[in-house]
């Protein structure tokens, strides 16, 4: 199998985070290039095994990149290009009809005619499949960043859940917070602000878990955890607040807290820093030693919930670096601690 080069995007800030996931799956992965939410990746790697990467907003399979150019540069290389790979890219997509789009530092684009119409017959000609108006199965992008330069690329994998239902966190970042909470298969996992479960179901989708013990204040919420309860055994949910009743897990029982309490719209959260103070202590009454917590928080407030964890008054803490993401265009951070 010929190499491919393909682009993977992700939630802006987790670039490191991506890096040391790809290197710790698998050799088949070499890194080419990371940007600001998003990584090149030369692999041998079939669709099938792409999408057990899980991590990836969207993977692009690239059809043509140039560090330095433009979109007529591209236009240009496109036809030459595509002589050499078309077999390997045509064994990752069936015949379909393409919608193309171009994009110039994140803002779609009108493009003039003669590059438009030069990329797109190039890739009808030589791959064989048809332009759509507006109805295409697979979409091609071409993206120029001032940072990554031009790059031409089929989008082959999505994360569906992103904009599905608001206010769940999508699957792919989901899965990535999971795996960074080193799971294992014998872990007790409490998620106290289950919302409508994108966090819980990547991890109890993507490693295997003994128990889950979830709750949420909502009572909207309730029918999602059903749900969740329907699809997996060992599963325990309550309606449950926890500035009043705290996690509804035994006190030294749980080895992972994997939970996204409120974060967006800080400033209009009731008894934020209460909130944020009564997470900790529960965190670590219901860790057992060795255990680890992985919060989603406000990227205004992290430092005080780093600061109240290394206190002492909750508990001894080893916290590792804050990681600073933007989820949907707002600004959150990534605290992971453990219970020393
Ligand atoms: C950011 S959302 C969680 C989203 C969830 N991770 C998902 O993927 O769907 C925060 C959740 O915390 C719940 N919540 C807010 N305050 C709470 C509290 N005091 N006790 C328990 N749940 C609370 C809200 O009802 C909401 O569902």
């Amino acid at each position: 199998m010929q190499k491919v080069l393909f682009c993977g995007t992700f939630a802006p800030g987790l670039e490191g985070l991506i890096e040391k996931y790809l290197e710790k799956r698998s050799k088949n992965i070499k890194i080419i290039q990371k940007a600001h939410g998003l990584i090149f990746c030369e692999s041998t790697y079939s669709l099938h095994e792409l999408r057990q990467l899980k991590v990836f907003n969207a993977l692009y399979l690239v059809i043509v990149k140039l560090q330095d150019g433009d979109f007529f540069d591209l236009s240009k290389r496109i036809q030459r290009v595509l002589a050499n790979k078309k077999d390997t890219i045509r064994s990752y997509i069936k015949n379909k009809k393409f919608n193309l789009f171009f994009f110039e530092n994140g803002k779609s684009l009108k493009i003039n005619d003669e590059i438009y119409f030069s990329i797109a017959d190039s890739i009808r000609d030589s791959l064989g499949i048809h332009k759509s108006s507006n109805d295409g199965q697979l979409d091609i992008s071409v993206i120029k960043r001032s940072d990554i330069g031009v790059f031409a690329g089929i989008k082959i994998i999505k994360d569906e859940t992103i904009g599905k239902t608001r206010g769940m966190l999508p699957f792919a970042l989901s899965y990535l917070i999971s795996w960074y909470s080193e799971p294992k298969p014998d872990d007790v996992i409490c998620d106290p602000f289950f919302g409508y479960g994108g966090l819980a179901e990547a991890r109890a989708k993507g490693f295997p878990f003994k128990k889950y013990i979830i709750s949420d204040k909502s009572i909207e919420t309730k029918q999602f955890m059903v749900d969740f309860k329907k699809k997996l055994s060992n599963v325990e949910f309550y309606t449950s607040d926890v500035m009043t009743d705290g996690f509804k897990a035994e006190s030294n029982t749980v080895s992972r807290v994997l939970t996204d309490p409120p974060w967006g719209d800080f400033e209009n959260i009731d008894q934020i820093d209460n909130l944020y103070i009564n997470i900790i202590k529960e965190v670590n009454r219901v860790l057992k030693y060795g255990g680890k917590a992985v919060l989603i928080v406000s990227r205004d407030l992290s430092n005080f919930v780093s600061m109240k964890a290394s206190s002492g008054e909750y508990g001894k803490w080893k916290i590792f670096d804050r990681i600073d993401i933007l989820i949907s265009g707002k600004k959150a951070s990534i605290l992971k601690l453990e219970k020393i």
